[in-house]
C-alpha cells in the first residue's frame, strides 16, 4: 500500500486513518540549533554487526511502498529504504538542518531484538525501534551505492525475494561519531512513536549520474499485480513540531 504525500488525501490527512500521525513525538524534525544539546556520553556508533562479508544471510524484499527492504541478519532484522525529492530529485531528505534539506535520506531500521521477537512485535512499542538516518547529497560517485542500486534493480518487482550478502557499513558515512539523537516516530503511517533516531551529521555523496540514471529504476516500484507504476520519490514528510524535545548531539561544535 502506498501512502500519498500530495493533495487531497496527502500527509496532512494521514491522521484520519492513523491517529498516531497527529500525535506526539512525530518525525522528522528540523535540527534547529536551539534544540541541540551536546552530550559527551554519546559513543560512536558501532557497526561491526553490519559487516556481512562472512556467512550472515541478508534477505532483501521490496514491498512496493517506498523502496522498503526487509533484511534478516542472524538474530536481528532491519529494513532499509530511501526518501527522495519529487520534481528535481535534489531535495528529498526528511530531517533537515536549520531548514537545509539534503538530496535524499537513507533509513536503516532496527528492532529491539533483546526485548521483542520480531519487528512486528516491536514496531508500536516505545522502545521498539532504532533507525539510523543518513543524509545523501550530490557529489562524488559512490561505488557502494552503485553496487546497492544495481542490486535493488533486481528486486523492483513487488514480492520478489532474493538473498544476498551486502556490507551495509559501506553505505554509511565515514564519521560514525557525529550524530543527532532524539525520540521520534515512523515517518510513514501508522507513525508509531517508537523510534530512537540516530541521524549522522555528515552526508554521504552520490553523483548526479547515480541519482538520475543508475538509481532511476530503484525509484519506481512496478506492481506486477496492479500493472501500475508507483513513484518511490517525493516521499518525504514535512517537519513535525519539536514540542519539548531536545536533540542530543555527539559533537561539540553543533551548539
Ligand atoms: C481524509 O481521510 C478521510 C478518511 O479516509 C476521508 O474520508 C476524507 O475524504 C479525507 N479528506 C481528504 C481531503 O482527502
Ligand atoms: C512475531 O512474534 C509473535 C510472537 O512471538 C508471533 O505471534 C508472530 O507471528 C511473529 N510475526 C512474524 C511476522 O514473524
Ligand atoms: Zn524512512
Amino acid at each position: 500500500k502506498s501512502h500519498s504525500y500530495g493533495r487531497p488525501d496527502g500527509e496532512h490527512n494521514w491522521s484520519s486513518n492513523y491517529p498516531f500521525c497527529g500525535g506526539a513525538f512525530q518525525s522528522p524534525i528540523d535540527f534547529q540549533t536551539q534544540l541541540l544539546r551536546y552530550d559527551p556520553n554519546l559513543p560512536p556508533i558501532q557497526v561491526q554487526n553490519y559487516n556481512l562479508a562472512t556467512k550472515e544471510q541478508l534477505t532483501l524484499s521490496n514491498n512496493g511502498h517506498s523502496g522498503w527492504c526487509s533484511m534478516i541478519i542472524e538474530y536481528s532484522a532491519a529494513q532499509l529504504h530511501f526518501h527522495w525529492g519529487s520534481s528535481n530529485l535534489l531535495t528529498g531528505s526528511e530531517h533537515t538542518v536549520n531548514g537545509k534539506r539534503f538530496a535524499g535520506e537513507m533509513h536503516v531500521v532496527h528492532f529491539n531484538s533483546d526485548k521483542y521477537p520480531n519487528i512486528s512485535m516491536a514496531v508500536d512499542k516505545h522502545d521498539g525501534l532504532a533507525v539510523l538516518g543518513v543524509f545523501i547529497e550530490i557529489g562524488e560517485f559512490n561505488p557502494a551505492f552503485d553496487k546497492f542500486f544495481k542490486y535493488m534493480n533486481g528486486i523492483k518487482y513487488r514480492g520478489t525475494l532474493l538473498s544476498y550478502t551486502f556490507n551495509i557499513h559501506a553505505l554509511l558515512p565515514a564519521r560514525l561519531d557525529e550524530y543527532y539523537r532524539y525520540d521520534g516516530s515512523l515517518t510513514t503511517p501508522p507513525c508509531y512513536p517508537s523510534v530512537l533516531w540516530t541521524v549522522f551529521r555528515r552526508p554521504v555523496t552520490i553523483s548526479r549520474k547515480q541519482v538520475f540514471h543508475e538509481n532511476r529504476y530503484s525509484l519506481y516500484a512496478s506492481y506486477a499485480q496492479e500493472s501500475t507504476t508507483v513513484p518511490l520519490h517525493g516521499n518525504y514528510r514535512k517537519p513535525q513540531i519539536a514540542d519539548n524535545r531536545v536533540v542530543l548531539v555527539s559533537f561539540k561544535d553543533g551548539k
